[in-house]
């Protein structure tokens, strides 16, 4: 088969997402031997299933579930690669998400941040009010919508005076009562997670002689969005990352680049753009009032820019970039 990477190795994290499947199952049309990393084996399955359905019955794929802020787990499959399949030439780092145990309810501070068990001298109590036994999957955060008032614009200081938080969330919870266990952690999988698989890969790369990494960033890269602080900063962080590795691996001849992705509706955040009817929430509708384009966008959008990015004969020269796949969102002020 002609292609950029047919018959080499491409390693996806997060391969059993909504991106980084469709990424994983384009790259197996084009005869690339994909590695399949995840924590859920049976998400990496039903994509290890869809490639041989729908893409190619030949497709070499191998399912390898890790946690990718596990560095000894993925030295251990890169080790099992490259003895069995040859060096890792391109590496898809799609790997993140969120928790809502870090996110608040609250949009700005009011005068009940100042009862917050972070401001007395016990920040044990802090805390333990933060450890509150709520659901990891922000799929359950339907009702973390932007309240309205009556003339639609966003109450920014209530949550909405119908939300039935029920037993996922507290019904208010402003910034200095977040969980500081979940913030690290989402900054762990969002950066380290992405910091160690580039590190191992790249060396099987620079050995091989060069090879191309992609990153994932956001539109919380440029500006953070609202509840989502150790997100938008990993995010962010994601941006400066990529020039760091760019720079020190160009010798090597491994380019090192990243997408930022604009709203795409994935398991996750259907729950909190979209309403059960499959109307917007008012989070939704915000969305879609800042993003010219009109629409949310689909894993397919943003293929024809991964594959620039990874294919040397196209983009040889390109090296350290973040390239927002936005819709425009971006470019609007919104107004
Ligand atoms: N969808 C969007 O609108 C959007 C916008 C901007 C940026 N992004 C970024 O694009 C990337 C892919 O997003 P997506 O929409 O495809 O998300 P997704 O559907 O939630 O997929 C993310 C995948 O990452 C895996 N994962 C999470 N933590 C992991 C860990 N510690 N170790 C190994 N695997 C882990 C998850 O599987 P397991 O839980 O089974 O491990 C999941 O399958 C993410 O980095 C995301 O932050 C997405």
């Amino acid at each position: 088969m002609n292609s950029y990477c047919n018959d080499k190795v491409v390693v996806v994290t997060g391969a059993g997402g909504t991106l980084c499947s469709a990424i994983a199952i384009d790259m197996a049309k084009k005869g690339a031997k994909v590695v399949l990393v995840g924590r859920t084996r049976e998400k990496l399955e039903k994509v290890a299933e869809e490639i041989g359905r729908a893409a190619c019955p030949h497709a070499a794929v191998r399912i390898e579930s890790a946690d990718v802020t596990d560095e000894a787990a993925i030295a251990d499959i890169a080790r099992r690669v490259e003895a069995e399949w040859g060096p890792c030439r391109f590496l898809v780092n799609g790997a993140g998400g969120n928790n809502v145990k870090a996110m608040p309810t609250r949009l700005r501070f009011c005068e009940k941040d100042l009862q917050s068990s972070l401001s007395t001298s016990d920040t044990n109590v802090a805390v333990a009010s933060g450890s509150l036994g709520v659901s990891e999957n922000i799929a359950s955060v339907q009702n973390l919508q932007d309240s309205k008032t009556p003339n639609g614009e966003s109450n920014l200081n209530h949550v909405n005076p119908v939300n039935p938080v029920k037993k996922e969330l507290p019904a208010d919870r402003g910034f200095f009562d977040i969980d500081m266990e979940a913030f690290k952690s989402v900054l762990e999988i969002n950066t380290l997670g992405t910091v160690i698989p580039s590190r191992i890969f790249a060396l099987q790369m620079a050995k091989a002689g060069g090879g191309a990494i992609l990153n994932f960033a956001s539109m919380n890269t440029y500006r953070p969005l609202t509840r989502v602080a150790p997100y938008a900063m990993s995010k962010a962080a994601i941006a400066n990352w990529t020039m760091f590795f760019a720079q020190y691996m160009a010798p090597a001849k491994v380019r090192v680049n990243a997408v930022a992705p604009g709203f795409m509706v994935n398991e996750r955040s259907r729950g909190y753009l979209m309403t059960p009817d499959g109307g917007l929430s008012p989070r939704g509708e915000q969305v879609m009032h800042h993003t010219p384009m009109g629409r949310f966008g689909e894993a397919e959008d943003l293929l024809g820019c991964v594959n620039w990015l990874l294919d040397d004969s196209v983009s040889s020269f390109v090296t350290g970039i973040t390239v927002p796949v936005d819709g425009g969102f971006l470019s609007s002020a919104g107004v």
